[in-house]
């Protein structure tokens, strides 16, 4: 049986590559290439999953402004679909940097198929020593992908450095929204690598903290963690298909990775889209 992991274990960079080696194969699969949340409208939305999880692709891509040829980095890219369609859509430059080495030869191999490996380009890289100069792009984008580490700050810091005067960083993830019941809390934080949980004010604060101008921010929780249920329901339906690709018990054990990602109650856990500046001077 597996063991919990320590928080040490938990944080390490190589931990947190080889835990996305271990869950990306099949949440590629099931989530078309975006490891990240979905977004329904409520009860009633039969958008399927794949759209669901497009919308927040869309929602915090759409905050940067993107223009032809602009140089994006996007920071902690997982299985790249987000990098290549912003290249194939866009027509801008993008660099995709991950701690997974699944993750890196996948983004490599949909970049080849979408025709767009001469603007989306992947490697294995920590976005709190990132291995370009000062100056480097014109957006950054850090779409969940933030609070594996037990560095934040030291993240943000880094993307202003990389940053160019008056460039922008668009930044997604969960928020803290009820401190109650603290054993869901950290049960949800263990299960899925988070170093930190930051309230509203404390995302804002900390993004202020590293030199950026917060432009626009959104809690859409109710929207994206509160529809966890749907989730549920909607994934299940793909689950013999995934498993006839992974087998049985790979799904079970993905599914059983993903327990306590379920165990806050609906309103404790939100989800903010942040958008910032670097001072031009
Ligand atoms: C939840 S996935 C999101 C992936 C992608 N942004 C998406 O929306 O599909 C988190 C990603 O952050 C990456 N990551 C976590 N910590 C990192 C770090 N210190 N440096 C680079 N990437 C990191 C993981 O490897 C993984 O690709």
């Amino acid at each position: 049986m597996a063991t919990q992991p320590t928080r040490e274990d938990r944080l390490a960079p190589a931990e947190i590559g080889r835990h996305y080696d271990e869950v990306s194969p099949i949440g590629d699969e099931l989530r078309d290439g975006q490891l990240h949340m979905w977004y329904w409208y409520g009860d009633e939305d039969d958008a399927p999953l794949e759209e669901a999880v497009q919308r927040i692709s869309h929602k915090v891509t759409g905050t940067l402004g993107l223009r032809p040829g602009e140089r994006v980095l996007d920071a902690g890219c997982g299985p790249g679909e987000t990098a290549v369609r912003l290249a194939r859509d866009l027509g801008v430059h993008v660099t995709g940097i991950t701690l997974s080495a699944f993750e890196v030869a996948k983004a490599t191999s949909r970049a080849e198929a979408a025709g767009v490996a001469d603007r989306a380009h992947f490697r294995y890289g920590d976005y709190t020593a990132i291995p370009y100069p000062d100056g480097s792009f014109d957006a950054i984008l850090a779409l969940e992908s933030l609070l594996n580490g037990d560095d934040l700050d030291k993240a943000l810091r880094e993307f202003h450095r990389v940053l160019r005067p008056g460039g922008r960083v668009a930044l997604s993830d969960f928020s803290l929204e009820s401190a109650r019941e603290p054993d869901r809390i950290e049960t949800f934080k263990t299960g899925l690598r988070l170093g930190a949980l930051p309230t509203v004010p404390e995302w804002l604060e900390r993004v202020r903290a590293a030199g950026f101008q917060v432009e626009e921010y959104t809690q859409c929780g109710p929207r994206v963690f509160g529809m966890k249920t749907k989730y549920v329901t909607t994934a299940m339906k793909r689950r013999a298909e995934i498993a006839e690709r992974f087998g049985d018990s790979a799904v079970r054990e993905y599914a059983d990775g993903y327990r306590s990602f379920f165990v806050p109650r609906k309103d404790q856990i939100g989800y903010i889209i942040v958008a910032a500046r670097k001072p031009a001077r």
